[in-house]
């Protein structure tokens, strides 16, 4: 057995799993509300649906509120939020349809895939239904399924893959890299995989994988296997290039660089990977998640004919087509290149303030988030308050082995890419003080 190379076992006992989800979301040890803004967290949905006619400049037409940077949810687009508040409609009427119809299409440009067998999905549920899709159509019980993980989600993964029943074999990287190519063709030549996983940014660690010499390795050494990317973290800021990397899946959720509120999985998957779900011996291992229920309707609606599984969100899938419309306004290469400049500018801040990022090699450094070492005297649970006096809101660790010591700057979306914005400098200007105020010096 390849080094890292682990027998899969069910790591996750519920209770935990739930506790590092909790500091996912409340933004690391620090679970209060924002004393700073008490009104945010009880904002009224008269003031949800009024947007004010005098915006500030930071922070447009919405209520004043601290600037989300965590690595998802992000800030949203005025456009956006309005878009939600679309007046009822019938989800098989003929606006609804063509509105969803046209949501499909922009996803094949967002991917990057002309081929008329890639079939997009997009069904109402977060971003762990992509791989409950993925595990209960792709892999049939006792296949063997390699999950290249660079952390906590890509160990997520697995562990949804397992419940499944797919054989999980983990190639786990040391925390602050990923699993090396050598290594995962030494796996590719031990074993007959159905499918390998890889996250494309792994959200607890922010390392960032190579999908292109990835997919050249995996179509080289064992031509039938498909490749399924994790790309929640990833998809809109970090460029996927779905037909001429030859990707299999791409599983991601609505509200990270996307931009969209939460409540979307949204995945595109190839030809050959809808293949390997009709050549399926057994049925699909799920209702709800069935592509068997799902794909006539995603193709029905993309007709612009109207038919019904599950209800869809209206209201989200009306986000979600503004949310696209904004993001293929320019050229895509346009806003990946941006995700870049000022991630290399966040990363040069990190730098200068003496501090070092959980993603140790350069190359493997995302561009929608960045996961920072805090200085050995200065904890996360003195640091995300102060970063919340000035506004700022970041998250803690998630990553269970270095957990306590590190915090995540997410910089995806309108922060990146609105120029009227300057939630960046604002951020950098509260990370400096913030860690001053907990009496750091840099050496
Ligand atoms: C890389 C990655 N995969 C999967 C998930 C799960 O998505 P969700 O929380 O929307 O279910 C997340 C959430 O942050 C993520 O970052």
């Amino acid at each position: 057995m390849p080094h890292h190379l682990l027998k899969a076992t069910p790591t996750s006992n519920p209770a935990a799993r739930i506790s590092s989800i909790s500091r996912h979301l409340l933004g690391g040890a620090q679970s209060t509300a924002n004393p700073s803004f008490p009104s945010t967290t009880s904002v009224s949905s008269t003031q949800n649906r009024n947007f004010s006619s005098s915006p500030s400049a930071n922070m447009s037409s919405q209520p004043e509120h601290p600037t989300l940077l965590i690595p998802g949810p992000i800030e949203f687009d005025d456009a956006v939020l309005q878009s939600m508040s679309h007046y009822s409609e019938s989800h098989v009427g003929p606006g609804f349809v063509a509105t969803f119809g046209d949501t499909l299409s922009m996803l094949r440009k967002l991917f990057q895939t002309t081929s008329p067998s890639s079939q997009p999905f997009v069904i109402s549920g977060s971003g762990t239904l992509g791989w409950d899709l993925v595990a209960a159509n792709l892999v049939e019980p006792g296949e063997d399924v390699l999950v290249l993980s660079s952390g906590y989600f890509s160990d997520g993964f697995g562990d949804c893959l397992k419940v499944y029943g797919a054989n999980v074999d983990l190639l786990k990287a040391p925390v602050g890299s990923r699993p090396q190519l050598p290594e995962i063709e030494k796996a590719l030549k031990s074993k007959k995989y159905k499918m390998v996983t890889v996250t494309h940014v792994d959200t607890s660690t922010g390392v960032l994988s190579e999908l292109q010499k990835l997919s050249e390795t995996v179509k080289s050494v064992s031509p039938d296997t498909l490749l399924i990317v994790d790309g929640v973290c990833s998809v809109a800021s970090e460029e996927i290039d779905f037909d001429a990397w030859k990707l299999d899946g791409v599983v991601t959720a609505s509200q990270k660089a996307i931009g969209c509120p939460a409540g979307l999985s949204i995945s595109m998957f190839s030809g050959k990977a809808m293949d390997a779900f009709k050549a399926r011996k057994s049925p699909p291992a799920s209702y709800f998640a069935s592509m068997k229920n799902w794909t006539p309707i995603m193709q029905n609606y993309e007709a612009k004919k109207p038919s019904y599984f599950a209800t869809p969100s209206p209201q989200l899938i009306h986000a979600l087509h503004t949310a696209l419309s904004q993001i293929l306004t320019k050229p895509l290469s346009e806003r990946f290149a941006r995700h870049r400049e000022v991630s290399d500018k966040i990363k040069k801040a990190v730098a200068d303030l003496g501090l070092t990022q959980v993603a140790g090699n350069p190359d493997d450094q995302a561009h929608g988030m960045t996961a920072i070492y805090l200085p050995e005297t200065v904890k996360a649970t003195d640091l995300l308050p102060k970063l919340a006096k000035s506004g700022v809101v970041f998250a803690g660790g998630i990553h269970k082995e270095i957990v306590t010591k590190y915090v995540r700057f997410g910089h995806m979306g309108v922060s990146v890419t609105d120029p009227a914005r300057s939630d960046i400098d604002k951020a950098i200007d509260a990370l400096k003080s913030g860690l001053a105020d907990c009496g750091y010096q840099k050496a």
